[in-house]
């Protein structure tokens, strides 16, 4: 990475303004159930802490669209940074107002505060250069480490770099090493395992990827619509008929490149959206009428399966089936704990599939789970993220 780091700077004494990706998930009754990104922005918090700086933290949870509303409060997310940290974390009652203006100014070296979601203002998504430097106003030193959200170009993320010193923290300088050495240096064979529901919103990534890998694997609802394309019938499965001359064409990109693209040979479906829905194992050539694909298949699995022992780097990025509910989280499960008995580079790609690896209890087999679900598919698709390109570049 050609950007500085907090390793670059001088911290002590010194107001730190830290934009994290807090946008964690919650119940009905807001407790966080899942901490991941909060655990993720520790290293880089800590380290300010050990050196002396006087730490203000930002971010925004949920999509409260510009209005203060009390179920997007970052209070949660206060009380489990302190309970992380084993030390308090007060919560400004706003983000530039006199609560935020009185906890910076009464900050000590070493302490952290934390100001209210930065969505509550709407000049934060408009990225406004008012409410940007207003936010700068209150430190001397600004550090994004929110990955997750380094694909938007809003105020707390790109505009106030441009009235601060600007540097990256440890987990976006994390996650470009590993998303980025998949990519452009990998250790081959490379596959990638590409599910989800649509095959539009992973059409870049997966041009992208038939450049580098040697394997592309398909999982998930997206199959059907290349399935509809090679004129089998789908049933009543998901399937996108604007899309079936791209799905060609990506099939045929494979082909020119060399890259092995593998779809599922069985898939098992379910008479209707639902958990308990009757459902059986049928081949994907032969999709009965009136049912709906949901899962793959063991035969499915059990062939990825083989071509995955061989792999030295696997990038997975979306289920390969209706993981939520229990009968058909068997595809995505079964990739989960394969990945986790390999010997290979792997990482995963945030989002769906990162929840997945967690769920299964192998989260810490894997090499890299990425905490940005958006902002690693554009990483991935090749395109510059506003909330690293803003950033100071190291001198050469
Ligand atoms: C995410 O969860 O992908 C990031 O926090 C960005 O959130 P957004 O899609 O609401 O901008």
């Amino acid at each position: 990475m050609n950007k500085k780091t907090v390793r670059d700077i001088d911290v002590k004494g010194k107001k730190v303004l830290v934009r994290c990706d807090f946008n964690v998930p919650q119940d009905e009754n807001l407790n966080i159930t899942d901490n991941r990104r909060i655990v993720g922005a520790l290293e880089t918090i800590k380290y300010l802490l050990d050196n002396s700086a006087k730490v203000i933290l930002c971010s925004h949870l949920g999509r409260p669209k510009g209005q203060v509303k009390p179920e997007f409060s970052l209070a949660p997310v206060a009380k489990e940074l302190s309970r992380l940290l084993g030390k308090e974390v007060k919560l400004a009652g706003d983000i530039i107002g006199e609560s935020a203006k009185e906890l910076v100014n009464n900050i000590k070296e070493g302490e952290a505060i934390l100001l209210e979601n930065v969505r509550f203002d709407k000049r934060e998504e408009e990225n406004d250069p008012e409410f940007s430097k207003e936010l700068a106003s209150l430190a001397e030193i600004y550090v994004n480490d929110a990955f997750g959200t380094a694909h938007r170009a809003h105020a707390s993320t790109a505009g106030v770099a441009a009235y601060l010193p600007a540097v990256s923290g440890f987990l976006i300088e994390k996650e470009l090493k590993f998303l980025g050495e998949a990519l452009n240096n990998p250790k081959r064979p490379f596959v990638a395992i590409m599910g989800g529901k649509k095959v539009s919103d992973k059409i870049e990534v997966i041009e992208k990827l038939l450049e580098k890998v040697d394997t592309l694997m398909i999982v998930g609802a997206m199959e059907y619509t290349f399935f509809k394309a090679q004129g089998h019938s789908v049933g009543n499965s998901i399937c996108e008929e604007d899309k079936l001359e791209l799905a060609n064409s990506l099939m045929e990109k494979a082909k020119e490149k060399g890259v092995k693209f593998m779809l599922p040979v069985d898939t098992k479906v379910g008479k209707e959206f639902d958990k308990d829905t009757e459902s059986k194992v049928v081949k994907t050539t032969e999709m009965p009428e009136g049912w709906i694909g949901l899962d793959i298949g063991p035969e499915t699995v059990e062939l990825y399966s083989k071509e995955l022992e061989n792999a030295a780097t696997v990038l997975w990025n979306g289920p390969a089936g209706l993981s939520e509910f229990e009968q058909f989280a068997f595809g995505t499960n079964s990739i989960a704990n394969k990945l986790a008995n390999i010997n290979a580079v792997t990482v995963i790609g945030g989002g769906d599939s990162a929840a997945a690896v967690e769920k299964a209890g192998v989260a810490d087999k894997m090499t890299h789970i990425s905490t940005g679900g958006g902002a690693s598919l554009e990483y991935l698709e090749g395109k510059l993220l506003p909330g690293i390109e803003c950033l100071d570049e190291v001198e050469k």
